[in-house]
């Protein structure tokens, strides 16, 4: 049997192996629950050295995170693997850092109900039937309360009512009740109890067919079948994680915590991206009642974005030739389930790459423009969340979140007067104001490692001499030197965008090959500086940050964001102010929106979608598809027109 890359995920039997290896190895207290388990990816520049022939093959290991379910205690194992045999290297603690909530917690959750406090206000507001209670489980944050930063695993609980299987929780809010509980003990530390006599919404939040086929919706009849058919097979071919498209290599992976990694991305053998996948992310809520203001979810750090990864359904998901990789989990006790269908891989066509009709000879040259798009979606509680990657066949990328699923809601009484921080859905729903923030880690490496950032805008000229009419104007590149200058912020206007070079690439006209970062539209974080969400969530107060590459900074909040009280992640990996210039950086992309809420977003919302591109600047000679041929020399086309 070969080795295994370096960079291929854990199997199923590795990752049960490495688990059980753990468990048995006594070292994570007296309840553990394992949290996740991955690949525990080997440093970079070992990678690249046995790549380019001048080291050994680095040793294959893996992350094993748990729970002590007895203590609180976070532990972290190191195993060393060696096809299915595994042997745990290190276990440690890490007092005072939290793993994501952990499965047995979501189940446990649900016994808050039986606390007196919490049976009383559940009463007040009707509700005796304790079975029709559904608890979803939050994360803490960190608020400087007492039991925050005792190393005692605490969390929020919210309830709903679910009186049929059929009714969508979410919809059913059971207002102004939140028990902040050990999620241990399930003990209720501390309960905010507000607006009792608020009636609980009496919609079943249903949008099955048969539920809003009972509600008296007719579901439309005037759409026809759309196929998307390739007779011949998809044109990428995928060798276990190992993708190939045209000119694109990558590898991939999907992280229990990050999601979607894609490893290694070459462009016609020139290195792109060493590694690229979402930091962190976070939703902080902008409604200062007490059922909504602590909430700013870490869904990625807190709870666990790979874990949360849907089983895709062809022709409902997913739509053509799709091919798929599955994912092995790991599950509490130790064992490992396969997700099957996680990612989605397929073609899709997007309309025009170039074209121009000629008016002399009345003849036109069209390309159509060919994506590969690689894909998951992740459901976090009342939230749908795709992750969508692009690879253009003219050598750009684009990254595209899509948010859906059901607005969290507050349930508003009949004449109900909205607050300004509120949105009113329905007859019985408000929503309240929140934004939504993704940090993408992108390791460029164009062309190797050594790049420099610089930001550059379109400016105009001022009037004079060499600008008499005042029509002037140029881009001037800004170098971000030093990590002292590494928190960038977008400027529509100015056209802004961030150049990633490699200035010993150049290409035929003399040029230094670089891939530039073209930002969306995107808010930054409106929680005021000294609030909990901004201290925890610096990552949302910049639209870019570049710091230095160092293997252990993967996470745009730290590793371990779950009740940490902040400053950990990219303000503590920027402080150390590294060069650079002319060295291996790495940028991270804040993308994001602010949500106010529609009608139109109820009971379930249309996707939303924010994201960014990537370009190729002077990587190339002149436009890198001109070798995409016509429609009509693609072999098996034969029902098209005459296409140059
Ligand atoms: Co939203």
């Amino acid at each position: 049997m070969t080795a295994p890359h370096p960079l291929q995920p854990l199997g199923q039997d590795e990752m049960a192996a490495a688990c059980t290896a753990v468990l048995a190895s006594g070292g994570c207290g007296e309840r553990p629950a394992i949290a996740y388990a991955c690949l525990a990816e080997p440093p970079k520049a070992q990678v690249l050295a046995w790549q380019a022939g001048g080291g050994p093959l680095p040793r294959r290991a893996a992350l094993v995170v748990v729970v002590d379910q007895a203590t609180g205690m976070t532990h972290e194992a190191a195993v060393a693997m060696d096809g299915d045999a595994a042997t745990v290297l290190t276990c440690e603690a890490r007092p005072g850092l939290h793993a994501p909530l952990v499965f047995p917690e979501f189940e446990t959750a649900q016994n808050v109900v039986n606390d007196p406090l919490v049976k009383a206000a559940l009463a007040r507001r009707g509700v005796t039937d304790l079975s029709t209670v559904y608890v979803e489980p939050w994360p803490a944050g960190n608020f400087d309360r007492p039991y925050d930063g005792t190393g005692r695993r605490v969390g929020h609980c919210v309830f709903y009512l679910q009186e049929k299987p059929t009714d969508q929780p979410w919809a059913r809010p059971i207002q102004g009740l939140v028990a902040v509980a050990d999620r241990d003990t399930n003990e209720v530390v501390e309960l905010i109890d507000e607006r009792a006599n608020t009636p609980i919404p009496g919609h079943d939040g249903r949008f099955d067919p048969e539920g809003l086929q009972a509600g008296g919706l007719t579901l439309r009849d005037d759409i026809k079948l759309l196929h998307i058919t390739q007779p011949e097979g998809p044109s990428f071919t995928l060798d276990g994680t190992e993708l190939a498209w045209q000119k694109w290599r990558v590898r991939l992976s999907l992280h229990p915590i990050e999601g979607l990694v894609l490893h290694q991305l070459t462009y016609d053998g020139r290195s792109v991206l060493y590694r690229g996948a979402m930091a962190e992310m976070v939703v902080p809520y902008g409604d200062p009642q007490g059922q909504h203001y602590w909430r700013h979810v870490f869904d990625e750090g807190e709870v666990g974005m790979g874990r949360a990864a849907n089983s895709l359904v062809l022709g409902c998901d997913c739509l053509g030739e799709i091919a798929y990789l599955s994912t092995p989990l790991a599950l509490p006790a130790g064992t490992a389930a396969v997700v099957p269908n996680t990612v989605c891989i397929h073609e899709e066509d997007v309309n025009a790459l170039w074209r121009h009709h000629d008016r002399n000879t009345g003849t036109t040259h069209s390309r159509r423009n060919r994506r590969l798009a690689i894909s998951f979606w992740a459901t976090l509680g009342n939230y749908d969340y795709g992750y969508f990657w692009y690879l253009y066949q003219d050598g750009s990328i684009e990254i595209e979140v899509k948010l859906t699923g059901i607005v969290l809601m507050s349930a508003i009484a009949e004449g109900h007067v909205p607050s300004p921080h509120e949105a009113v859905i329905s007859p019985s729903h408000a929503a309240p104001n929140h934004q939504h923030f993704f940090s993408f880690r992108l390791d460029l490496d164009v062309d190797g490692p050594a790049n420099r950032v610089s930001e550059v805008d379109v400016v105009a000229d001022p009037l004079g001499p060499d600008n008499p009419h005042g029509v002037a104007f140029r881009a001037v590149p800004t170098l971000v030197s030093s990590e002292a200058d590494g928190r960038r912020r977008s400027d529509a206007a100015a056209g802004r965008t961030w150049l990633v070079s490699n200035e010993a690439s150049r290409n035929a006209l003399g040029q230094a090959a670089a891939y530039q970062v073209v930002p969306g539209p995107s808010p930054l974080l409106l929680a005021h500086p000294q609030s909990a969400a901004a201290k925890r969530a610096a990552f949302a107060t910049e639209h870019l940050w570049v710091s230095a590459y160092d293997d252990a900074e993967t996470r745009a909040a730290g590793f371990y964001p779950n009740q940490h009280p902040g400053g950990a992640g990219l303000p503590e990996y920027l402080a150390a102010n590294r060069p650079l210039v002319d060295t291996d950086v790495v940028l991270w992309v804040t993308v994001g929106v602010n949500h106010v809420s529609r009608p139109e977003e109820f009971p379930i919302m249309p996707v939303e979608r924010t994201g960014f591109h990537l370009r190729p600047v002077s990587f190339f000679d002149r436009n890198p598809a001109l070798d995409v041929p016509p429609q009509d020399h693609i072999v098996g086309q034969n029902d098209t027109g005459h296409c140059h």
